[in-house]
């Protein structure tokens, strides 16, 4: 079997799926596990009622449930939908967009594979602030897709730091590539809330990124899965300024259902320019036909009442928050004095970000480690891609993301054995 240079690329091995694999053979077996490892939202009670309640509407309408499972949507996804999230956000933000600017596709995920892809090759992807969302890492058709900057870390206190831009280096690839001594940059793109670290980039940091996009003539590609208007999974009491999310002609906002609790049902969302949108509905139809239509239909009619900024502000916001506090107590409580370790800032997401600056091991030995105790983690390592310099990193080697949002008894037991583990390793170093 002779497999092509894509073949080689997507059938070969990968770290997102050497760790997805491992994940689920931890998953295996009759021990107790800790899972703080994957992306899965928190089960929220009275989030999950409205799903239930949703779908028994849907069931008592004539129709309704057979409407939804049983024809084809279009490539760009259900005309209701698009009409009722555009003028949800015409309302809210002023944005000048209509049905036409919305793009529908199997999860976020698959927007992203498609949007980073039109985009290079042979220009790359410039990734403004590392560590940056792992599901990114290997989707470029090209080996040389992605181009990264360091961030500029910021000790706030003795545990907490956050990372910034570094506006230096950011501009130095963009001014090298327009010069024609590296490869020309295609698109820049972020997370904010960034996953893994939590970190939420300011306005001021957004606004020059807008402006350096549309300087270079790039499109601004942000990934809005956890932010707002849903899930709205921003600490806005700990964060600068607004988080408000922006978008222009040159953005594409990515958005998504999955962190308000319907991973399930494959639904991204991207907001854009017309001719952006035509362009993922057009590779959509090739790649999947058409989208799922549940996520659509059963939340449609919430974005056009607006309830479901309610939801996310008032029952997902707080839930994420107070467990955002709880994972920081329980880490507070098990690491003691006499461990060093900084936590990001955390100002979104449904992830605690550990750095532990002493670590006498890397953190995919201490990932191991802690599989082996039934606790599951993700290794820092695999969110740091696209820069040369990374093997002489040492953070990119020091940190570990943990899901919150899990059980608090579990993420507190966790926590202990994390610190436990971390403590071992540190006394065979000393001996
Ligand atoms: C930052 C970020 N973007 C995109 C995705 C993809 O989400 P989905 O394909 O479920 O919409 C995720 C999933 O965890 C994510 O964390």
């Amino acid at each position: 079997m002779q497999l092509s240079q894509f073949g080689r690329t997507f059938a070969g091995p990968s770290g997102i799926m050497d760790l997805m694999d491992d994940m689920g053979r931890a998953l295996a077996g009759s021990e107790k596990k800790y899972m703080l490892g994957g992306g899965n939202p928190a089960k929220i009670p009275a989030v999950e009622q409205v799903w239930r309640r949703r779908i028994t509407e849907l069931m008592d309408t004539e129709g309704g449930i057979e409407g939804m499972l049983g024809n084809y949507d279009t490539p760009q996804g259900q005309p209701a939908f698009a009409e009722a999230l555009s003028a949800l956000l015409r309302r809210e933000y002023g944005w000048e967009i209509g049905p036409e600017h919305v793009a529908v596709t199997n999860g976020s995920q698959t927007a992203f594979f498609l949007l980073l892809n039109m985009f290079s090759g042979p220009q790359q992807i410039l990734f403004p602030l590392l560590p940056e969302y792992i599901g990114y890492a290997d989707q470029g058709l090209d080996p040389d897709t992605f181009v990264a900057c360091h961030p500029v870390i910021e000790r706030i206190d003795e545990h907490t730091h956050k990372y910034h831009v570094d506006f230096d280096a950011v501009t130095a690839v963009l001014r090298s590539a327009a010069a024609g001594e590296r490869p020309p940059v295609g698109a820049i793109c972020v997370s904010r809330p960034t996953n893994p670290s939590g970190n939420v980039l300011t306005d001021e940091e957004v606004n020059r990124l807008d402006e350096l996009a549309r300087t270079h003539d790039v499109p601004l590609i942000i990934d809005n899965a956890y932010g707002i208007p849903f899930p709205h999974i921003v600490f806005d009491d700990v964060i600068p300024g607004t988080a408000e999310p922006i978008w222009n002609p040159n953005i594409i906002l990515g958005m998504s259902l999955s962190k308000i609790g319907l991973p399930g049902t494959r639904t991204g969302i991207t907001i854009a320019a017309p001719e952006i949108v035509t362009a993922l509905s057009r590779a959509n139809a090739v790649l999947s036909l058409a989208n799922s239509t549940a996520g659509q239909i059963i939340t449609e009619p919430l974005i056009r009442d607006g309830s479901i900024l309610t939801l996310a502000r008032e029952t997902i916001r707080p839930f994420y928050r107070q467990r955002a506090e709880d994972a920081k107590a329980a880490l507070r409580n098990a690491f003691g004095d006499d461990i060093p370790y900084s936590v990001h800032r955390l100002e979104g997401s449904i992830f605690l970000w550990l750095w532990l600056p002493d670590l006498p091991i890397t953190s995919r030995e201490l990932y191991e480690r802690l599989k082996q105790r039934n606790v599951i983690v993700v290794p820092g390592e695999y969110f740091f891609f696209g820069s040369p310099d990374i093997s002489s990193w040492d953070h990119s080697r020091q940190c570990v993301r943990i899901n919150y949002g899990q059980d608090s008894a579990d993420v507190r037991t966790g926590m202990g054995i994390i610190a436990e583990e971390v403590r071992r390793t540190r006394h065979a170093s000393i001996r």
